[in-house]
């Protein structure tokens, strides 16, 4: 079975669970891409000098969101490639990468050729469960090429937490379980590589700091990622906008005189075909 980064309570019965993923993530797509996805910077340069990612090199971002890290390898002169299942933020990838090659797609069936790739990268976007992903991602990559992972890291080191328990307290209960599984990643990513034909290289944490210039700034990022979805279709986009206004004005500074900063860890892996 695969499960997707997050389904929506709407009625979707009869489509791929993949396009209702896609429409998810791409409800709030601008948002996302730039009140959002830039946190990650650290953790996607960190991967990109891993698996090599340099002039030349044939690149793959596997649920590659509005293309933030595409660009990050675009500009180290790779030739780009990027999929993600939601058409608004894949708009967002071509602008902001014209000469790549972004396609709307299901991560569980890649529309590429075999062997295709040097490195493929997937940042935070295969997931506990995802195994089928690795396997498109293994027949993608050439034999010698490299595969690099990110996922959430550890509870305790998790600012963006209270987000989480927010989210989890204003979903369906049937969300409720999908949410805290995707949450396991980091304790079954070594199993999943092995089942998948990947040898695992190397393996480490990064901090990721999510920045805001205040309280509504933040409750509007946040709104946007796909796991807000389910609570927002179950309370109300304003009811759970004041949920998350009441978990982050805690952690701004009371002075004002500097936004909301929220440091999260990352785990991240390399991997290279058996
Ligand atoms: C947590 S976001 C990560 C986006 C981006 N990689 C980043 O680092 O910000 C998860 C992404 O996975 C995409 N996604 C979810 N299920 C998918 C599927 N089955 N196939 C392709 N993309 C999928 C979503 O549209 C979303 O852009």
């Amino acid at each position: 079975m695969t499960e997707t980064a997050t389904t929506a309570t709407s009625d979707t019965s009869g489509l791929d669970k993949w396009i209702v993923a896609g429409r998810g993530w791409g409800a709030r797509a601008k948002e996302w891409a730039y009140l959002f996805e830039p946190y990650a910077l650290p953790a996607n340069q960190l991967v990109l000098d891993r698996v090599g990612v340099g002039p030349a090199t044939r690149y793959l971002d596997v649920a590659c969101g509005s293309g933030f890290a595409a660009n990050l390898a675009h500009r180290r002169g790779a030739t780009v490639s990027g999929l993600d299942a939601s058409e608004d933020l894949i708009d967002i990838a071509r602008a902001r990468t014209p000469d790549g090659d972004f396609r709307v797609g299901d991560m569980f069936a890649l529309p590429f050729d075999e062997g295709t790739f040097d490195a493929v990268t997937s940042f935070n976007g295969i997931w506990n469960r995802c195994d089928e992903a690795l396997d498109q991602a293994r027949t993608a990559l050439s034999d010698d090429g490299l595969l690099g992972l990110t996922y959430w890291g550890a509870h305790e080191r998790m600012g963006l937490m209270p987000y989480f328990i927010a989210v989890i307290q204003h979903s369906p209960p049937s969300h409720q379980a999908a949410t805290m599984e995707l949450g396991e990643t980091s304790n079954v990513m070594a199993d999943m590589l092995r089942a998948t034909d990947f040898e695992l290289l190397d393996q480490g944490t990064v901090e990721v700091i999510n920045e805001w210039p205040d309280v509504d700034t933040a409750v509007r990022a946040l709104a946007a990622a796909g796991p807000s979805v389910p609570a927002i279709e179950a309370v109300g986009y304003d009811n759970f906008c004041e949920a998350l206004r009441e978990v982050i004005a805690p952690l701004h500074d009371r002075t004002g005189r500097v936004g909301v900063r929220i440091s999260s860890e990352l785990g991240w892996v390399t991997a290279r075909p058996t």
